[in-house]
């Protein structure tokens, strides 16, 4: 099985997401079936919608982020109570959240193990072998920060590396994410060593990013 985790981030109104379910929708996804599974993560406000109208055994739903914190008054935190039965995954520690909004490891941990404890399943973004690997993830997905967003895919033989640098747990799968695009996508996909890829701007695209999961069949 491949994973390919769409992080959305910020983009998209409603008008643009109806558009874009459209457009996915007449893709044809049986051909991914058992092999591929696609994690969309759209913005929180489009979580259920997504989840009603994209129902597909090849797809799954994730959030982008997830409190570290327990329910209770914390106005605008979204914990991960409430994303049980909508969500199957959560992102955590993405490069934008470490730099944007101060992120600490000591948070990221929370963020990991209060998903799982409320079984949805982490998806650890990493920037380098430095940063920690909790335990409690399932998915660990390595992004350099100078690949992200910019054309400047890090090279397949570089990822590697790096991979052989992690401490992997054995229920742990790897990915690689930085401007993963679908002329670029088979060269990752194609690795045994490479479990899955996170695709951030070319994931808007429905055509596109249908083209890199097509991309995870052996
Ligand atoms: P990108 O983003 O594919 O646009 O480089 C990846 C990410 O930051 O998740």
């Amino acid at each position: 099985m491949k994973y390919i985790v769409a992080n959305w981030k910020a983009h998209f109104n409603l008008e643009e997401l109806h558009a874009w379910i459209h457009e996915f929708s007449t893709l044809p996804l049986n051909k991914l079936v058992d092999e591929v599974e696609i994690i969309i993560c759209p913005p929180y406000p489009f979580l259920h919608l997504i989840n009603e109208k994209l129902y597909h055994s090849t797809i799954k739903i994730g959030s982008q982020d997830v409190s570290s914190l327990e329910p209770g008054a914390y106005t605008g935190e979204v914990v991960a109570e409430s994303l049980i039965g909508i969500v199957d995954y959560a992102i955590v520690g993405h490069s934008e959240r470490r730099s944007h909004f101060s992120e600490s490891e000591e948070v990221i941990a929370k963020k990991c193990d209060r998903a799982l404890k409320n079984h949805i399943r982490p998806i650890l973004c990493v920037r380098n072998n430095s940063d920690v690997i909790y335990p409690s993830a399932r998915l660990v997905a390595f992004e350099p920060v100078e690949a992200i967003g910019t054309d400047s895919n890090m090279p397949i033989e570089e990822v590697l590396k790096i991979r052989a640098l992690l401490t992997l747990g054995a229920e742990q799968k790897f990915l690689y994410g930085g401007s993963v695009q679908q002329d670029n996508a088979t060269e990752y996909l194609s690795s045994l060593d490479i479990d899955g890829v996170l695709v951030g701007g070319a994931s808007l695209k429905p055509q596109e990013l249908f083209s890199i999961a097509l991309a995870a069949k052996v």
